[in-house]
């Protein structure tokens, strides 16, 4: 009896798995298909890259991952539990605990300085205001921002607003990152930063879903998804690179940052 408890405990559950996924918008004649029959199993800590066209569904998809959204038609289980049977407030607390949001359109709170916005996730947690301000602080220095911690919002640049958005969403260490072209309006140094970022935290075991239409950032994904007219065009596995190529593409990206940001030299002669 022990033995059989045992094994059901061990068995392990997708992350995501998505069955004849259908996702309409509108009614009747204005009805449109934006995801159409998804069939898609994501397991723990697989690091996965959705591409494809504008409007192919992309985050459409992400937004019914992250229980921001309802499927019209299909199954969705979240860890083998069906996400239909949850409560609005069971879903909240996920969203909450368990997924990070990386999504471009996420706002900063205006009259909150940079790292009151960025310990906002840890404010539904128990624990002394202190820690949590430490934790903020800690992931600001990670993204280069440990100077502007006590600036307000509008004192940043848009790339800055960006990161520090990205921090709040990493703050909480979420098992599930969904990320909407993440990298999407920054320059070359601030993208590698963040992708540094989700790269340390898929290598500590959790699952990342990225869209992205930047197939550079596909060389840190384990598997890559082409979309098509709301359903999966290709699923393909991305071969394992090893330590020494990885390596020389960090230095080729080292570098090519060096020589974007160099600046002029005086003539000294
Ligand atoms: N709230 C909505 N109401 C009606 N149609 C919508 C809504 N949101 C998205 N759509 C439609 O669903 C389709 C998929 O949109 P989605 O935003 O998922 O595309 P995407 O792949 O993320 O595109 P992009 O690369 O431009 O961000 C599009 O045809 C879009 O017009
Ligand atoms: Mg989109």
């Amino acid at each position: 009896m022990a033995k059989k408890k045992k094994m059901a405990a061990e068995i392990e559950f997708p992350v995501i798995e998505l069955k004849e996924l259908i996702k309409e918008y509108g009614t009747d004649e204005t009805c449109i298909r934006a995801l159409d029959e998804i069939n898609l199993t994501i397991q723990k800590g697989e690091f996965v890259a959705i591409m494809g066209p504008s409007g192919c569904g992309k985050t459409t998809l992400l937004n019914i991952i992250g229980l921001l959204d309802s499927a019209s038609g299909g199954q969705y289980a979240l860890d083998g539990r069906p996400v239909d049977d949850l409560s609005s407030r069971e879903r909240a607390g996920i969203r909450g605990n368990r997924i990070g949001f990386v999504f471009q359109s996420f706002n900063l709170v205006p009259r909150l300085n940079v790292i009151e916005n960025v310990a906002l996730p840890l404010n539904y947690k128990r624990g002394f205001r202190y820690n949590k301000l430490r934790k903020a602080s800690k992931i600001l220095k990670t993204f280069e921002l440990q100077e502007r911690e006590y600036y307000m919002p509008h004192q940043l640049s848009g790339g800055q607003v960006q990161r520090v958005a990205i921090a709040r969403a990493l703050v909480n260490d979420p098992s599930i990152i969904l990320a909407d072209e993440p990298t999407g309006n920054l320059d070359s140094k601030s993208s590698e930063l963040i992708m540094n970022e989700l790269r340390d935290i898929h290598r500590r075991g959790n699952t990342i879903v990225m869209v992205t239409h930047n197939p550079d950032l596909t060389s840190y994904a384990s598997r890559i998804i082409q979309m098509r007219d709301g359903r999966i065009a290709r699923d393909s596995a991305r071969k394992k690179t090893s330590e020494k190529k990885e390596r020389k593409r960090a230095l080729n990206s080292y570098l090519q940052n060096a020589v974007e940001n160099a600046q002029p030299v005086e003539d000294v002669a």
